[in-house]
């Protein structure tokens, strides 16, 4: 593939440490168009926040004849078709206003008993892996199973079900990556239809067996509503909470936690005042984001006034990748973007994206995330890295440790 000299993608120095050549592109070329994606790598914070917030760009566009439709992506494109994340109104406020009281502060709230438990167990285990074997993977001993167990018994999916989540979103997020393989596409085709065959037979149970949940919630005002939910959707936006529920959450866990024990001084920061949890986490999703862009499309011929000055013609179908993890290190918006600063303030990262399709799950992650770190800190106060060196997926979209072995110190 043609690379920009610019811009690399798949450079495994970019892929390691991607924000200095955002730095670059911020001050050089903030709206790059890049060929090989066919898109504008956008990096500025101003333009990123502005054109989220602009109603004539969305997730979904008839206007590119680019946008591929291959016929053996059906059971992925089935269930992206109904996804919140990849509709816009009416259809997207409907399903919203479907779902939502699930997510909201006030009801997540009411988890927060559940939340404490679930991460003061996952701390005790994380410490004894660590007594017994002198260190142990924080991401699959500690925090995989903290999401993964709310957001399961949030939308009411056994117990011995759950293992099987975590492969089938990995899969699945492989086809929102630019640079996939035809491997990454099948196994994204095979993982889609195996979850959607599995959510349509978790919709027969609860229709059998009501639950407290929120699969039983979608079935029966489908049922009992028609015309607010399709059958589809239901089965689309399981899988979306399913997977949304847990990988990003896991992903600061890991991300944040290297960077906040590599600075040992904001870690003894936290360790000396607990209540800074809740702004620590803010911090780690801003200083390494999970999510790092998002696509849109244009709806229409837009003529942009971008932030250096410059107006940029954006004829309708124009895909853009706007830059999340860049905006976040913006030095036009953020003092010091480079420095880890576990109290920083004012602190307006955009981790969670903005406007339409700004994260439904932001104050279920928030506590899943706060909590989590008190529970490790109050149980691990000497938690360390180790020597191994760490690792990053190689992935554009979705920027995540491959593993993160941590000990105790002395
Ligand atoms: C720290 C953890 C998380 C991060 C960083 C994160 C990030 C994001 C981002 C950036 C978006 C917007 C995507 C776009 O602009 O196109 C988004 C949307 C979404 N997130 Fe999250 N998320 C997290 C946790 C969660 C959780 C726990 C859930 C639980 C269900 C969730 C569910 C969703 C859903 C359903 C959407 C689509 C909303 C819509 O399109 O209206 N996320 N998330």
């Amino acid at each position: 593939m043609r690379q920009d000299p610019t811009f690399r993608p798949t450079d495994p120095a970019f892929l390691a440490n991607p924000y200095p050549t955002y730095a670059r592109l911020r001050d050089e070329a903030p709206m790059l168009h890049f060929e090989p994606w066919d898109a504008f790598v956008v990096t500025r914070y101003r333009d990123v926040d502005r054109l989220l917030r602009d109603r004539r760009l969305g997730r979904v566009t008839d206007a590119n004849p680019k946008r591929d439709r291959d016929p053996n992506h059906a059971p992925f494109d089935a269930i992206q078709a109904g996804s919140l994340l990849e509709i816009e109104p009416p259809d997207h406020t409907r399903i919203k206003q479907a779902v939502h009281d699930v997510f909201t502060p006030k009801h997540v709230r009411d988890l927060a008993v559940r939340i404490e438990s679930l991460a003061g167990r996952q701390a005790d285990t994380l410490a004894r892996a660590i007594a017994e074997d002198g260190q142990a993977d924080l991401l699959t001993v500690f925090a995989e199973p903290i999401p993964v167990t709310v957001i399961a018994e949030l939308l009411g999916v056994p117990e011995a079900d759950r293992p099987q989540l975590l492969p089938w979103s990995k899969s699945i997020i492989g086809m929102f990556e630019p640079e996939r393989t035809a491997q990454d596409e099948a196994n994204a085709v095979n993982a889609a239809a195996e979850f959607a065959e599995y959510v349509r037979h978790l919709m027969h149970v609860k229709r059998r067996d009501p639950q407290d949940d929120l699969i039983t919630r979608m079935v029966t005002t489908h049922d009992r509503e028609p015309g607010t939910l399709q059958e589809s959707e239901i089965v689309a936006n399981a899988i979306l909470f399913l997977n949304a529920g847990h990988e990003a959450v896991v992903n600061v866990f890991g991300n944040g936690m290297k960077a906040l024990l590599e600075h040992p001084d904001q870690h003894a920061k936290l360790k000396a005042n607990l209540d800074l949890a809740g702004s620590a986490v803010e911090e780690m999703m801003r200083f390494d984001t999970p999510l790092q862009f998002f696509e849109r499309f244009t709806h229409e011929d837009i003529a942009f006034e971008a932030d250096d000055g410059q107006t940029v013609e954006l004829p309708a179908g124009t895909k853009l990748a706007l830059y999340y993890a860049s905006a976040n290190h913006d030095e036009r918006v953020f003092e010091d973007p480079t420095a880890f600063k576990i109290d920083r303030s004012p602190n307006k990262h955009i981790a969670f994206g903005l406007g339409l399709h700004y994260c439904i799950g932001a104050p279920l992650a928030r506590l899943e995330l706060t909590r989590g770190l008190q529970a490790l800190e109050e149980t691990l106060p000497n938690l360390a890295l180790t020597d191994a060196p760490y690792q990053y997926a190689p992935k554009n979209v979705f920027r995540y440790l491959t593993e993160l072995p941590v000990t105790v110190s002395a």
